[in-house]
């Protein structure tokens, strides 16, 4: 049955109210063009769907289940230009958000903050590797990922919106904890708790030092950012991490960031997109507000920034 939506709607009018004229005055349409398109609807069910009896208009048995169906269409319709006047003004929404594991403690952070703004909102989070992210956006799985530059050929957009700096650290009483400036080739001499393959903060590391033609030896590789840091704390090895991991192991003095020349490996977080992704009202405010506030909020959150003797 080919029935419009047209169709649809001037049968509910008409079904509604058992009267042509007060349906097409209701609809703006002259009682002929309601009679019409009631006709094509029965051709297209091929079975009448209204009667007249002397004056009174009835619905035939068809008719009642056609009007219970016109109803709920109309209903959907409202329903629909209901959520997207409410999408438009942000009071429902569903923001689809992916984070590197690096970066997923001061995104939460954030995303309390932009919660609090928009408190009718849902928020689904993956957290996950630099590999993985790039599969989600391949997928189009999501709406925004917040990760490290992303390589060229998959077709993205990404804008960076705060600094990211990699610092080495150890436990506070490790030997090198106490030097005023260690050199590159010394720190190649030592042993890491690194990120495992795949991961952004890994392949960094990986690149600065084949860009000093130093080797690197990795003790231990852990998926984890948590768990390289406590690996740090038990004497595992040094490991290189995110400046943005260690609020706590910094506040509470249980690592500590050492001093080595080149080091700090300067990053970038960016928000990043498929190119051609036409971004929801929440997705889009997300991405500006994030773009705008984080350096300020990664200050109002007091996350450490990179200063040696402060950090120390
Ligand atoms: P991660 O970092 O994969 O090491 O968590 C992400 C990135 O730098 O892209």
């Amino acid at each position: 049955m080919n029935l419009t939506f047209r169709q649809l709607k001037v049968f509910e009018a008409v079904a509604r109210l058992l009267n042509y004229t007060k349906a097409a005055k209701e609809l703006h349409l002259s009682q002929p063009a309601v009679s019409m398109q009631i006709k094509l609807l029965e051709e297209h069910a091929d079975t009448p769907l209204i009667e007249k009896l002397g004056k009174q208009l009835y619905l035939t048995e068809v008719g009642h289940e056609m009007y219970s169906y016109a109803n709920n269409t109309m209903q959907q319709q409202i329903d629909l230009e209901e959520t997207i006047a409410q999408m438009k003004t942000l009071q429902q929404g569903h923001l689809k958000l992916a984070v590197a594991s690096t970066a997923n403690h001061f995104v939460i952070r954030i995303l309390g903050r932009f919660a609090k703004l928009h408190p009718k909102i849902r928020i689904s989070l993956e957290v996950t590797n630099r590999s993985s992210l790039l599969e989600i956006l391949d997928k189009n799985e999501c709406d925004l990922v917040i990760m490290g530059l992303p390589p060229e050929g998959h077709n993205l957009t990404a804008v960076p919106f705060l600094e990211n700096p990699l610092v080495v650290v150890s436990y506070p009483e490790h030997p090198m904890a106490a030097k005023q400036q260690i050199s590159l080739k010394e720190l190649a001499r030592q042993e890491f708790v690194i990120r495992e393959l795949g991961s952004g903060t890994r392949s960094a590391v990986e690149r600065f030092f084949a860009e000093h033609s130093l080797e690197f030896k990795s003790k231990m590789d852990i998926s984890n950012n948590r768990a390289i840091k406590h690996a740090a704390e038990e004497g595992l090895g040094l490991a290189i991490v995110s400046l943005h991991t260690l609020e706590l192991e910094l506040k509470a003095k249980t690592l500590q960031i050492i001093n080595v020349e080149d080091f700090p490996i300067y990053r970038h977080w960016y928000v990043v997109q498929r190119n051609g992704k036409r971004l929801s009202p929440i997705a889009t405010v997300f991405k500006d507000y994030i773009m705008k506030k984080a350096d300020k909020l990664m200050q109002d959150f007091n996350m450490p920034a990179f200063n040696l003797n402060e950090s120390q």
